[in-house]
């Protein structure tokens, strides 16, 4: 675990200042599905002006860029290798998710320095699939694919075993409720369905801010039998709100364990 000290005080004046500092990008363009079937076409059925994600969502899915939603999620779990293997030549020696890929930029050069393994990578709002898609196009990678929909839903999206690793990098940072603990992502549900996922000798890579969330999660996880073990890869890829966390100095926490 990796993690460095800063009094409650402290973290939350920092907390306030990195808000007032860079702001969350506006929530009018946001409109996360977190309660929709993941196999619904929502960007199909919902206003094209009220959301102008939601116009390159539905031309993206027809045109080049690397985005699957809705129907077109349906029949993937386990068929993912074969649909990464049409785009790159050939079977990708492993299969990795990330969950929350935000504006794409873990993902980018995890694909861009692994070219013969596949990755997919989700998240839950128009705007960021759309973003991290258009990223993947412009760098000419063959081998990841975004995936809009609610992570909760990941066992109707991947079949037990068909993954190689997971990657969480700062999932529902910043809670300030009890309402919004309650709706962390990493529940006791969700690790048992992200472990059934993975297959045995897989990883899960998980960041956070928060001591407690990490906490939860190292309880949840090593009672499903992983263990910490040596990161697989040598560069520590940093993200975008592990960015900002960093340029504050708050602390984050990470592990890397392997599903044993
Ligand atoms: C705090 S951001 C972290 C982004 C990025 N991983 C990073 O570390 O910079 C959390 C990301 O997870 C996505 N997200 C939140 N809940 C999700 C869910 N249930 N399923 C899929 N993505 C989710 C958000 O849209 C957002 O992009």
């Amino acid at each position: 675990m990796v993690a460095s000290v800063c009094k409650h005080e402290d973290r939350i004046r920092l907390i306030a200042e990195l808000n007032r500092r860079i702001p969350f990008p506006s929530r009018k363009h946001h409109m996360p599905l977190h309660n929709v079937d993941i196999f619904e076409d929502l960007p199909s059925r919902l206003d094209k002006t009220v959301n102008p994600y939601v116009n390159l969502l539905v031309g993206g899915q027809h045109d080049s860029l690397p985005l699957c939603y809705g129907q077109s999620l349906k029949g993937k779990a386990g068929r993912w290798r074969e649909t990464l293997c049409e785009k790159m030549g050939f079977p990708p020696e492993k299969l990795i998710l990330e969950i929350g890929v935000h504006k794409g930029k873990v993902i980018i050069n995890l694909a861009l320095d692994y070219p013969q393994w596949g990755f997919l990578g989700m998240d839950i709002t128009f705007k960021r699939v759309v973003l991290s898609a258009e990223k993947l196009t412009r760098a000419h990678t063959k081998n990841a694919m975004i995936l809009l929909g609610n992570a909760r839903h990941i066992s109707k999206v991947f079949t037990p075993g068909e993954l190689d690793g997971a990657i969480i990098f700062f999932p529902d940072p910043w809670v300030k409720k009890k309402s919004q603990m309650r709706n962390r992502l990493l529940n006791e549900s969700f690790c048992r369905d992200l472990s059934s996922s993975l297959k045995q000798g897989a990883f899960f890579w998980l960041k956070t801010d928060s001591e407690d969330y990490f906490r939860l999660a190292e309880t949840m996880v090593t009672g499903l039998g992983f263990k910490p073990s040596a990161r697989l890869f040598p560069q520590p890829y940093e993200s975008t709100f592990e960015a900002r966390f960093r340029s504050f100095m708050l602390p984050t926490f990470e592990e890397f364990w392997t599903k044993c």
